[in-house]
């Protein structure tokens, strides 16, 4: 059976599985090449389809989510969606209406899903559905955090486990707990709404002149720089209560942002982030230490877009008595196209091998030939490297930024070896370069280390064996590797390692154990192939297009590699 998962929103894509095996999983802005593009997945549709084999006359069942009146109303009407795109985006100035479609962002999707939004919903889709060519699969729409905690469940591995979603809203819903046993997902409590931790981090992102859905993690990075208040100082921290897996707001998330407004005048900047930041990982803790009291479960997995906070994360991960986290490596509304295949397949009966890969390479991939014909076009030589991993780490030692083009491309927001750019963690000057002419980030945003596990063990004070294959969780730097390290530390000590295995086959475990044979450490800074504000590069011509606009050392493209020097 041919099942076809999509999303038609914020960071839209899809995934296909075919006969138990997810095949290939996609999304929508690295082929529009629209950061977290928000319309119609027909592009994603079309590569899946490809990259499997398939054509459109062997799906059997197309499974979308989220049927409430909000999604209904943005299906119906994809100017209203396209508009607030471009004005979230920085793309369009807000015009004179802006502050009434702001509130009505906030205010719709608080009313749940209605018989009448569903059926609606449905035939929105299954207009874009038949241009896809897919009108003969059966259509089905699921509910939005079903879709968030099937994925968890499944990728986790866990033969049982409490689920948490926690996100901005999705169905009249801002949060879900489940217990997960013998493939079956049952809901034993959730949150409204208007009681949403998301919604409240959104309201803080854009009042810090960030753009939400998109900079949170930024306002997490600030909040390392605060002076600490304590908790019993922290006005944000009383807006929640969490009780019996339910959590509660003092104001509905749409009256949330005039209070925000009046306690921010007070502080600094970072000392607001550093108290909203507080206030999710206690939330976010608490609803876990619910989790697992009510499945009596002991390990627990996690998705929704609020669990990309990968210190929220880690306060989980510590919690007294909890054996096993799982973070869905998409855990955001760009993972629900998996999830709600995940789902469909599980309704049909289906069971998916959950041996999905741990790089996550579920995208498109390019043959030597396509790359050679494209750097041909760049009007770079094509000459294959004699031993590839050896000499990039060569390069790496050297102090040289090199782009690193390998394999399908990732599914989901990390990169994780397939499309990189890496350099020496330690060197603080090689980092700020980095920043200053590729990626123009924010200067308190730190990098990230991709690591060996043999090294993790050692140089992540609690690494205690737990691993991290897709950068969901951060970790505590021991303060002896703090100077290797200095690249990829935020000023409080913690970094989020991408943990490959030492046995890893492939270029990129290669690369590291090569680069572990030079400097004793299988360590390196590894941030994604993209330039500020652009998707992750998918194709080889994009990835040389950014090689000439740029000023990196290398770019090791499949078997080939181009140096300036
Ligand atoms: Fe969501």
């Amino acid at each position: 059976m041919v099942v076809l998962g999509i999303w038609d929103g914020h960071d839209a894509g899809a995934a296909l599985i075919a006969d138990g095996r997810l095949l290939a999983a996609v999304n929508e802005e690295r082929l529009t090449r629209r950061k977290l593009e928000i319309h119609f997945p027909e592009h994603s549709i079309r590569c899946c389809l490809s990259l499997a084999k398939l054509s459109p006359a062997d799906v059997a069942v197309v499974a979308a989510c989220t049927g409430d009146i909000a999604k209904t109303l943005a299906r119906r009407f994809p100017g209203l969606k396209e508009r607030y795109y471009r004005i979230r985006r920085r793309k369009a100035a807000p015009g004179y209406l802006s502050q009434i479609q702001k509130s009505a962002k906030y205010w719709i999707p608080e009313w749940g899903p209605t018989p009448a939004s569903r059926a609606l919903s449905v035939i929105a889709l299954q207009r874009g559905l038949r241009r896809a060519g897919l009108s003969s699969a059966r259509a089905t729409l699921l509910n939005h955090h079903d879709c968030h905690a099937t994925a968890a469940a499944w990728a986790s591995g866990f033969p049982s486990c409490a689920v948490v979603t926690i996100d901005g809203v999705g169905d009249g819903l801002s949060s879900t707990i489940s217990s997960y046993a013998n493939g079956r997902l049952t809901r034993i409590a959730q949150s409204a709404a208007r009681d949403s931790l998301g919604i409240f981090f959104e309201h803080v992102t854009n009042l810090l002149n960030m753009r939400e859905l998109e900079d949170e993690g930024k306002v997490m990075a600030l909040a390392d720089y605060a002076n600490p208040v304590a908790d019993d100082l922290n006005p944000l921290l009383p807006f929640f209560t969490v009780r019996d897996g339910r959590v509660t707001s003092k104001i509905a998330g749409h009256a949330m942002l005039p209070h925000l407004r009046s306690i921010l005048w007070r502080y600094p900047s970072e000392q607001f982030a550093y108290m909203a930041q507080r206030t999710v990982e206690d939330v976010a803790a608490r609803l876990a230490e619910d989790a697992l009291r009510l499945t009596a479960f002991p390990r627990i997995a996690l998705a929704g877009g609020v669990l990309s906070n990968i210190k929220a994360n880690r306060r989980i991960a510590l919690l007294p008595n909890v054996e096993g986290v799982y973070v869905f490596p998409h855990m955001g509304d760009g993972g629900l196209a998996l999830g709600a295949a995940l789902a469909a397949a599980w309704a049909n009966g289906e069971v998916v091998d959950r041996n999905f890969g741990g790089d996550l390479g579920l995208g498109p991939d390019y043959s030597d030939c396509q790359i050679a014909d494209s750097l041909k076009r760049g009007a770079l030589s094509a000459e294959r490297a004699h031993d590839l991993p050896s000499q990039v780490a060569d390069l790496l030692t050297r102090n040289q930024i090199v782009f690193w083009f390998q394999g399908r491309m990732e599914y989901g927001p990390r990169a994780l070896g397939c499309r990189s750019v890496l350099a020496r963690p330690d060197n603080t000057e090689l980092r700020d370069r980095l920043n200053r002419v590729l990626k123009q980030r924010v200067w308190y945003q730190p990098f990230c280390p991709s690591m060996l596990a043999s090294d993790a063990g050692q140089i992540l004070e609690d690494h205690a064996g737990r691993s991290n294959a897709s950068m969901t969780m951060a970790f505590a730097v021991a303060s002896r590797f703090r100077e290797a390290l200095a690249g990829v530390t935020s000023i409080d000590g913690i970094c989020r390692p991408h943990i490959v295995s030492d046995n890893a086959p492939g270029a990129f475990g290669d690369l590291l154990r090569a680069v572990k044979a030079r400097r004793g450490l299988g360590v390196v800074l590894n941030t994604s192939f993209n330039i500020h504000g652009e998707p992750l590069v998918c194709t080889p011509d994009q990835a040389i297009e950014i090689y000439r606009r740029t000023e990196a050392d290398a770019l090791a493209i499949g078997p080939f590699l181009i140096t300036r020097y």
